[in-house]
C-alpha cells in the first residue's frame, strides 16, 4: 500500500529543464505509480492521504496518516507500507511513525529532491526502491529510504539542502542499501517494540499537541528568547497555548551560553520541562549523573522536541 503525502516527489516543475523552479506537492499519488511494476508476487494499492509540502506538516495530517497506517498495517494481506513524503520533515513523521507504532511490518518513507517532471527526476527510483524494501522479507519498522540507502526512522536526518543524496544516519550508520532492486542489509531493521495503543488514542483526540520550543544556543545569545518565550502573557496575546517544554539545540556536547543558561533555569523553575540535545548533526550526548537539564540521548532538536511533546501527552 502507497500512502501519498505530497513533497517534492509530487512537485511539477514550469519547465522540465530547470527543477529549483516547481511547486511541491501537486501530483496525485496513483499518478507517482503510473508505470511502476510491483515487486513480484505482490500488488500495488494507492491512497491520498494528504497532498502538502511537508514543511508544512501538522497535527491533522499526522493524525490522518497514523489512522491510515493503523488500518492497512491491521489487514493480513498487507506486506508493508510505502508513504511518499516531502524530504524537509521526514524524520519528524518517520520517528512519530516507529515511536507510536513501532510496527512489525515495514514502513518505508521515501521522497525526491527534484520534482516529479524533472528530466532527471530521482522520485521514480526512490520509490521503486522504498517498494523493493517494503516487499522484503522479514522487513519491520519504520524506515526511510533515498538515493539507494536504507535509514532508521530514529537516527535518520536531512543534512543536506540540496543533493540528491540529502540524508544521513549518522553515526548509528545505514541500516543497507538498494541496487539493482536487490536489498542488502548492513544493520538489523528497527526492532518493534510495544506500539503505544494509550499514546495514539491520545495522539488523535487531544484537541492540540503541548508547546514544546527549540531554543538554539549560540555565541552572544540573549536569554530574553527565552523569557519571552515561557512568559504566559506573551503566549495569551498571540492567542497560543502556552509553551510546555523547551528543547535546548546546545553547542557542541550540549553546552549552553550562560545567558541563556540562566533563562532556561528561570524556565524551569516555572514548571517547563527542559531537554538538552546538540545542534551538531553528529554524535551522541551521555547523560551525566545530576545533570541540571536531562540529555535527549541520541536525538536531533527536532527528534527531542516531538520526544518531549509526546511524553507530556502522556
Ligand atoms: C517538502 O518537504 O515537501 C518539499 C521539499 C522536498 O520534498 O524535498
Amino acid at each position: 500500500m502507497v500512502l501519498g503525502t505530497g513533497g517534492t516527489i509530487a512537485g511539477l516543475a514550469t519547465s522540465a529543464a530547470d527543477s529549483r523552479d516547481y511547486l511541491a506537492a501537486q501530483k496525485p499519488v496513483a499518478e507517482l505509480m503510473t508505470g511502476l511494476a510491483a515487486p513480484s508476487g505482490f500488488a500495488l494499492l494507492s491512497e491520498q492521504v494528504a497532498q502538502i509540502d511537508s514543511k508544512d506538516m501538522d497535527l491533522a495530517v499526522w493524525r490522518k496518516l497514523l489512522q491510515r497506517c493503523v488500518h492497512w498495517l491491521a489487514q493480513a494481506d498487507v506486506q508493508g507500507l510505502v508513504i511518499t513524503h516531502g524530504t524537509d520533515t521526514l524524520e519528524e513523521t518517520a520517528f512519530l511513525l516507529q515511536t507510536v507504532l513501532a510496527p512489525r511490518k515495514p514502513v518505508v518513507l521515501t521522497c525526491a529532491m527534484r520534482p516529479a517532471n524533472a528530466a532527471d527526476a530521482d522520485g521514480p527510483q526512490n520509490l521503486r526502491d522504498a517498494l523493493a524494501v517494503a516487499a522484503t522479507a522479514g522487513a519491520q519498522g519504520v524506515l526511510a529510504v533515498c538515493a539507494g540507502r536504507i535509514l532508521g526512522a530514529l537516527d535518520v536526518q536531512k543534512v543536506h539542502s540540496s543533493r540528491l543524496d540529502a540524508f544521513s544516519a549518522g553515526e548509528a550508520g545505514d541500516i543497507g542499501r538498494v541496487q539493482q532492486g536487490r536489498v542488502e542489509r548492513q544493520r538489523d531493521w528497527p526492532q518493534p517494540r510495544v506500539p503505544q495503543e494509550m499514546l495514539l488514542e491520545v495522539l488523535l483526540t487531544a484537541p492540540a499537541l503541548p508547546r514544546v520550543e527549540i531554543v538554539l544556543s549560540h555565541a552572544a545569545a540573549c536569554g530574553a528568547t527565552v523569557d519571552a518565550l515561557v512568559d504566559p502573557a506573551v503566549a495569551t496575546r498571540y492567542g497560543a497555548p502556552p509553551v510546555r517544554g523547551l528543547v535546548l539545540a546546545g553547542t557542541g556536547g550540549g553546552t549552553v551560553h550562560h545567558e541563556l543558561e540562566a533563562a532556561l533555569r528561570r524556565a524551569q523553575a516555572a514548571g517547563v520541562r527542559v531537554l538538552r540535545s546538540t545542534r551538531c548533526a553528529d554524535g551522541f550526548l551521555q547523560p551525566r549523573p545530576n545533570e541540571e537539564f536531562p540529555v535527549a540521548a541520541g536525538l536531533s532538536p527536532v527528534k527531542a522536541r516531538l520526544a518531549l511533546m509526546l511524553e507530556l501527552l502522556r
